[in-house]
């Protein structure tokens, strides 16, 4: 295979290996809201890594924290033994999701949060005597991260259909909320879609409550591409969950820490979901580090038995990782001290009107934002889906800006440390790009 040898051994994830090694796009470095690449160019991270840097890159108080925590302690076990940084920033975690009773479970990613939050959820039904209650349901295009019951509970077609083998049973899915006709350039959220979560009572009549664990969605889908929830959708998918003992998981490892211009996204739409995923921007995505925020009362059912022996048979090596609660620790005070969720919630209108105004240029089939994120849709090529935004995403960074596409959409996500100007000059990158499109 025609590859530069010096990348020819990284099997990059959730990459076109063969078109990348022949067309390498390396980062050397990030400093603030920008990346610099290996030829030189300076460009404006406009999606925070991957929706994982709302500090930007490098924010020295961070990199203080985690070289202060390294030359002290590098690792700590947290099987039967224990670091108090990570006590205190689980409860600093549950305060700042405004839930302080909760508990919370460290992990190392999203994926390993969306696994623990569905053990916990079986674990935990099977320890409030309804063993029969082992039913998911996920939601079509939900992104829920690349372990085997996170793909289960995923809707993405792509990364579900090599491994069908493996995956959970017994594992249902609502239908997504996008929907071109009704909802096509709302702003925020759309007023079309509520009667969409009825479809989970068509699901609890079909199996009946007794042999369902929990719903697990994205309050706004993130990787599908900004897909933002109907207003009342959510209350009514909470309402349905309540009636019938389900359990709600919201999966927020990209809406959570401040993503929406509030702490998680639960609290932006007002909703208590039983169990909140969170990973990435947590700890500004220095040092690996997920966790999943617990109902107090979920906890409690799972206390029982002997105290010498372990109630919960979960964990990883890394979990409670003291660089990355270091990390977590300097971030949430950076968030906190330096006002930038808010700030993150004034820049939303800038990001928004800014988007909506590439309404009309060629392909554009529809455009959706919410919080400090939005996406634009383009017609995709006749029998070459996703080629389009490859070579408008490929524009864009050959003129400054990184954003993220998937399939025929394209996103943006800036830090909230970002300008309106840096953000207005963005979207007029991708304008440019846009337009270098019409053939
Ligand atoms: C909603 C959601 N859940 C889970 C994940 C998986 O996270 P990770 O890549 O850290 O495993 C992601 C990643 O983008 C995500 O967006």
């Amino acid at each position: 295979m025609d590859e530069p040898d010096a990348l020819r051994a990284w099997w990059m994830p959730f990459t076109h290996n063969r078109y990348f090694k022949q067309n390498p796009r390396l980062i050397a470095s990030g400093k603030g809201s920008y990346y610099q690449l290996e030829d030189g160019r300076s460009v404006f991270d406009g999606v925070s890594g991957l929706w994982c840097c709302p500090l930007g890159h490098s924010p020295a108080r961070v990199v203080a924290a985690i070289q202060k925590q390294v030359a002290n302690l590098d690792f700590a076990p947290s099987f039967q033994m224990g670091h108090s940084a990570a006590f205190s920033l689980a409860q600093r975690i549950a305060d700042f999701a405004k839930r302080p009773k909760d508990r919370v479970f460290f992990v190392n990613s999203g994926s390993e949060a969306v696994d623990t939050a569905l053990k916990i959820a079986l674990a935990f039904h099977r320890a409030n005597g309804e063993p029969s209650r082992t039913r998911m349901i996920g939601r079509e295009r939900g992104y829920h991260g690349a372990g085997l019951g996170g793909i289960s509970v995923g809707g993405i077609p792509s990364n579900r259909k090599m491994f069908s083998p493996l995956m959970m049973p017994g594992v249902d899915h609502l239908p997504h909320t996008w929907n071109g006709t009704h909802m096509a350039y709302s702003r925020g959220q759309p007023a079309w879609g509520v009667h969409l979560a009825e479809e989970l009572e068509r699901l609890v009549t079909l199996h009946d409550a007794s042999n369902i664990a929990a719903v697990i969605i994205e309050p706004m889908q993130g990787s599908a591409g900004v897909i933002v929830p109907p207003e009342g959708y959510l209350q009514r998918i909470r309402d349905i969950c309540t009636r019938h003992g389900i359990l709600l998981i919201f999966d927020e490892v990209i809406t959570g820490c401040g993503r929406l211009g509030k702490p998680f996204a639960a609290d932006y739409f007002n909703i208590k979901p039983d169990l909140i995923t969170f990973a990435k921007a947590i700890n500004n995505a220095t040092v690996p580090l997920g966790g999943v925020l617990v109902d107090n009362a979920i906890y409690e059912s799972l206390m029982s038995g002997p105290s010498h022996l372990i109630e919960f048979f979960h964990g990883y090596t890394y979990s409670g990782h003291p660089l990355a609660v270091a990390a977590a620790h300097a971030t949430l005070d950076e968030l906190s001290e330096s006002n930038l969720i808010e700030r993150a919630a004034e820049l939303s209108p800038v990001l928004e009107n800014a988007m909506h105004s590439l309404r009309g240029e060629p392909n554009v089939t529809d455009i959706r934002n919410l919080g400090l994120a939005a996406a634009v849709d383009v017609a995709p090529y006749s029998g070459a889906a996703g080629l389009r935004a490859i070579q408008v995403f490929e524009h864009a960074l050959n003129n400054g800006l990184y954003v993220r596409y998937t399939a025929d959409t394209l996103v943006l996500a800036p830090p909230f440390i970002s300008t309106p100007t840096e953000i207005k000059t963005a979207v007029e990158t991708l304008r440019k790009a846009l337009q270098a499109q019409v053939k």
